[in-house]
């Protein structure tokens, strides 16, 4: 099957150009947020879709039915693609929204408002795995060659969405500024109800009797994988080719062990003290 050949560049950063234009992203930046807005922000393979499916949950006292019947991306659709204007007309508050914009595009405007950011991070070693995987089925992203040659690039920050590493940096320099909770994709795993607890009192959004249950129960990841609405099985072959593999591919913690050399290894861990040496961290930060 084809690669797609658009790219669109924004701020330095390569863009899928079938999902994004100067015009969407312009949207984006000067978005007018409402204070009830609450706002998923993540770098790519970093628990998004997961963090969409709990907060429909939560929102919806339990009830599993708008998780089964509205792909994610109507219930909380990305900002800066080109569908979102038309996704929101009728949208009433609270509104979710999701991003993969960096913390300096968006952070004038939030900063007007009074919206909530969660900002969901992710091992990057798991990251860049995840990641790659991803290239071999998402034909809107250039094609992978080897793993080695992607991990340089990933290190590099010349992937699609950019770097990693400045992503995260931008999104945690809002801490002060910000109405904005941190979550990773690590403690999602280990305790799911713990997280969905802080994201209710973070959201002032009350838990109902059974709402964490039902919330255990659909947003695990065999439940996700098999929900049509959010494991992107309804993407045409021509956008996303699932003989290629899943998007709800592993679901686990730790599996750049099967993939990384020792010299990857080193060499990631020598890139990360680089960059993230110096930068304060969130206590159960992945790495
Ligand atoms: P893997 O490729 O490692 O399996 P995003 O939604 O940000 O693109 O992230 C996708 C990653 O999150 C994929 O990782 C996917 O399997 C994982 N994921 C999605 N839902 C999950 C869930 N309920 N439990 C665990 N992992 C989940």
């Amino acid at each position: 099957m084809e690669r797609m050949k658009v790219t669109e560049t924004f701020e330095g950063i390569a863009l899928p150009g079938h999902l994004h234009t100067q015009e969407s992203l312009g949207f984006a930046a000067a978005f007018t947020f409402r204070p009830t807005d609450v706002l998923i922000a993540t770098y790519p393979k970093s628990g998004t879709t997961w963090m969409q499916e709990i907060l429909t949950l939560l929102y919806s006292l339990g009830d599993a039915r708008p998780a089964k019947t509205i792909p994610n991306w109507e219930r909380a659709p990305w900002l800066e693609q080109i569908y979102c204007r038309e996704a929101l007309r009728d949208t009433e508050s609270p509104r979710l929204l999701t991003t993969h914009l960096p913390a300096h595009v968006l952070a004038p405007a939030l900063q007007r408002s009074k919206a909530k950011v969660i900002y969901v991070a992710r091992n990057p070693k798991d990251v860049a795995v995840s990641f790659y995987h991803f290239h071999h089925l998402a034909k809107f992203l250039p094609d992978p060659s080897s793993f080695d040659a992607f991990l340089t690039q990933f290190l590099e920050g010349t992937v699609h969405y950019g770097s990693w590493f400045e992503h995260v940096k931008g999104w945690l320099g809002q801490r002060h500024l910000l109405d904005i909770l941190y979550v990773t994709y690590e403690e999602m795993h280990q305790d799911l109800r713990g997280t969905a607890q802080r994201l209710s009192s973070f959201l002032g959004c009350p838990l109902a009797p059974g709402t964490l249950a039902a919330l255990e129960q659909h947003c695990s990841f065999s439940a996700m994988r098999d929900n049509a609405m959010a494991n992107y099985s309804l993407i045409p072959a021509e956008i996303m080719d699932h003989s290629q593999g899943r998007f709800m591919r592993k679901g686990v913690v730790g599996d750049w062990r099967s993939h990384f050399s020792p010299e990857q290894n080193a060499l990631f861990n020598r890139r990360y003290q680089e960059e993230m040496g110096d930068v304060e961290l969130p206590s159960q930060w992945p790495m």
